[in-house]
């Protein structure tokens, strides 16, 4: 198993209100698979993406990726494993605006320091062909439509081929057309080359492109059975 969320429970402590945010989450995730999380707003989605891809942390319960149990982990480990096994896309893009396309993209890798600048010029140009976004090297986010900057930051998330790529509402900020193509991209590149998604949405045309729907309502977690 890729990933397994184990009795994973979290509690905001804001001023003197306690709130309970996840309640004993349970969930696996093999490599290769494209999961939603859907779910009202508040109910606990990024909460959750967020514990699993290391920028939370959870108060108790387990998350192993690959075995290794990431709530047993010093934040110095965690801030390794984020840069190493994690790919993320955010609801607004998070692309830095002063820097070019490459310089987003390349970002991941640079922070990996294991690449020569060649071989990462030579990724960037694959993989901005790969979104659909050739020959856009030098352009800056704001030059771009919403759809196009979501593209760059799929390409920014999987630049480094990530275990695994969190999304969290990937599609909240764009009209219907550009929503459509961002999620057709997201699950080719799961079809074609193996890539594993777990992703949080509000939308209905996302959820019938994935391969398991989970509906959170108030921190706690449900398969969705097909029909
Ligand atoms: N830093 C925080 N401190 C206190 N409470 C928080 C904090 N972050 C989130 N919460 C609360 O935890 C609950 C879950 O929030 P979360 O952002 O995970 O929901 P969500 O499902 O992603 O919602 P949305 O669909 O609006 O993005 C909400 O009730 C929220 O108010
Ligand atoms: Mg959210």
């Amino acid at each position: 198993m890729l990933l397994e969320v184990k009795n994973l429970n979290k509690t905001y402590h804001a001023g003197k209100v306690d709130f309970v945010a996840l309640r004993n989450i349970n969930v696996s995730v093999k490599k290769g698979e494209f999961i939603a999380f859907a779910g009202p707003s508040g109910s606990g989605k990024t909460t959750l993406l967020n514990c699993i891809g290391c920028l939370d942390k959870g108060e108790s319960g387990s998350i192993f990726l690959d075995e290794i149990d990431l709530m047993q982990k010093k934040p110095v480990e965690l801030a390794q494993i984020r840069k190493e096994s994690f790919g993320f896309i955010f609801q607004t893009y998070n692309l830095f605006p002063v820097l070019t396309i490459a310089e987003n993209v390349e970002m991941p890798l640079k922070l990996l320091r294991r690449n020569s600048q060649e071989e990462i010029n030579s990724a960037v140009s694959s993989i901005l062909a790969r979104v659909g976004l050739k020959n856009m090297e030098n352009r800056k986010p704001l030059e771009l439509s919403g759809g196009q900057q979501q593209r760059v930051a799929i390409a920014r998330a999987l630049i480094k081929k990530p275990k695994l790529i969190l999304a969290d509402e990937p599609t909240a900020n764009l009209d219907s057309k550009n929503g459509e193509a961002v999620v057709d991209l997201m699950k080719e590149l799961n079809e074609k080359e193996g890539v594993t998604f777990i992703f949080s949405s509000h939308d209905k045309m996302v959820m019938k492109r994935a391969g398991k729907v989970y509906n959170m309502h108030d921190g706690e977690l449900v398969k969705q059975e097909r029909l």
